[in-house]
């Protein structure tokens, strides 16, 4: 991990421990890390899966690709650079979230395998969970929810991911969920399936 530019800086610790953040929520904090194409259904899964959890009684929240290159990374295009740029602030603040006891559930494309490596590495072991949304990218040309594989298409588009940029595939997803085949309700499941199998979705009661 790359040390910071500045010196002279140190850590402060909190009163509060995560161990305490977790009792009193009842479950793990944890990232939930949605990658796949545009228009494999990473934002669609996210909302499913939070409304689930919530419904069950998790704290829960969705940092959106769309929504957070309205405001945080509003400085980003999609320049190699920039999405790993991009993926780096995501992940910092993922594992912010996740520290604060929430299950984040993040949905950018994140096409590059190395920039996923980086965000796994900021949250402790075992409570980043990488979920593949995949989806054959003629599928996700033929849904085409906001226009853009045509304009990418037309040549309106540069560095567009599939066309004309690279997605590279998860080799080693916690999950792989089959958008194209499976029904949203199918895949819901299998995400909440896997958090409960790895124990994060509850602690045990307290003496
Ligand atoms: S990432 O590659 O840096 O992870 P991110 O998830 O934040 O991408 O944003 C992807 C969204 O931006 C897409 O769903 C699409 O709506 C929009 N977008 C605009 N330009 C591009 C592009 N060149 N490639 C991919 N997505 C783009």
């Amino acid at each position: 991990m790359q040390s910071p530019k500045s010196q002279h800086i140190t850590w402060s610790d909190s009163y509060v421990t995560h161990a305490q953040r977790t009792e009193r929520n009842r479950h793990e904090g944890a990232v939930v890390w949605f990658t796949g194409l545009s228009g494999a259904g990473k934002s669609t899964m996210a909302q499913l899966v939070e409304r689930e959890l919530f419904d069950r009684g998790c704290h829960c929240y969705i940092l959106d690709g769309d929504n957070v290159r309205h405001g945080l990374n509003r400085d980003l295009g999609f320049s190699p650079d920039d999405r790993t740029e991009n993926i780096r602030r995501i992940g910092e603040v993922a594992n912010l979230m996740r520290d604060a006891g929430m299950i984040c559930l993040t949905a950018f494309i994140s096409p590059y395998r190395a920039d996923r490596r980086i965000a796994r590495a900021t949250c402790p072991e075992g409570t980043f969970l990488e979920v593949h949304c995949a989806c054959d990218l003629e599928e996700c040309e033929r849904r085409d929810p906001k226009g853009l594989y045509k304009k990418a298409r037309a040549g309106e588009i540069p560095q567009f991911t599939g066309i004309s940029a690279p997605y590279e595939e998860p080799e080693s997803a916690e999950l792989v969920i089959h958008t194209d085949t499976s029904s949203p309700e199918e895949c819901v499941n299998q995400v909440a399936d896997m958090l409960e199998e790895r124990g994060l979705l509850s602690v045990p009661a307290a003496d």
